[in-house]
């Protein structure tokens, strides 16, 4: 794991904009898989502001978000499809066959979420996948205990999950107990991984995916055994 230690939010979100502009520009047709959360917001946020300077492009790009909840509406506001419309794809150049994210309203979701892992497959993987993480350990919306071999599945959020998410809803009870999201094994396939972490509450999290044993318990820990995985920390995370 290369670990990478900033000062803070914005230095974290700096970072993460430089290598993923890098690897825009690198590649020929670019995969990259992205996460919703507070933790990506300032990410988003920088590739807008490039783009509007007419720095980059995206034209060439192809993009997958990690989860959404089943039953939201796309257009409804908590939704993962509104929100990376709202942070990311309303503002650049992509056009709508070039993003996919779960359609957490399909009939048949076991067949949808066959779908979306052949999808990532036919794209030849992610090149780069960005990642948040939960205080649980939770990448995506794989809770602790989920195998480790796991593919996009629908799954059962935790309580603790529901409680820290409920502030993207009006109440508690307005937040879905179920989500499709990328299996851990999913994940794992993709060819590089930059994992961001800010943030106090984050700090025995970023620990324990570090130096922790690696267990089905704490979902992250999974990334001690990956080639290509960078962790980005603000200070804050890093207890100082
Ligand atoms: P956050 O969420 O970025 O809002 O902290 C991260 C996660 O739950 O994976």
């Amino acid at each position: 794991m290369k670990i990478v230690k900033v000062k803070d939010y914005e230095e974290m979100s700096d970072k993460v904009c430089e290598l993923f502009i890098d690897r825009l520009t690198a590649l020929k047709n670019p995969v990259f898989g992205l996460a919703t959360g507070s933790t990506p917001k300032g990410l988003y946020k920088r590739l807008v502001q490039r783009y509007n300077k007419g720095k980059i492009s995206f034209d060439h790009a192809t993009f997958f978000n990690l989860d959404e909840y089943i039953g939201l509406d796309q257009n409804h506001p908590s939704s993962y499809a509104y929100y990376m419309k709202n942070k990311l794809y309303n503002h650049i150049n992509v056009s709508s066959e070039q993003i996919h994210i779960p359609n957490g309203k399909a009939k048949d979701l076991k067949k949808e979420c066959d779908r979306y892992e052949q999808l990532i497959r036919d794209a030849n993987y992610i090149d780069l996948q960005i990642l948040g993480i939960g205080i649980n350990g939770h990448i995506g919306f794989n809770e602790p205990g989920t195998p480790f071999d796991s593919r996009t599945d629908v799954v059962q959020l935790t309580n603790s999950t529901i409680k820290v998410n409920s502030r993207f809803f009006n109440s508690i009870e307005e937040v879905p107990n179920e989500a499709i999201t990328m299996g851990i094994g999913t994940i794992m396939d993709s060819k590089e991984i930059v994992m961001l972490i800010s943030g106090e509450h984050k700090s025995k999290a970023l620990q324990q995916t570090i130096y922790g044993e690696v267990t089905e318990n704490f979902p992250a820990s999974i990334l001690q055994t990956h080639e290509n995985v960078t962790i980005i920390a603000d200070a804050a995370a890093f207890g100082e």
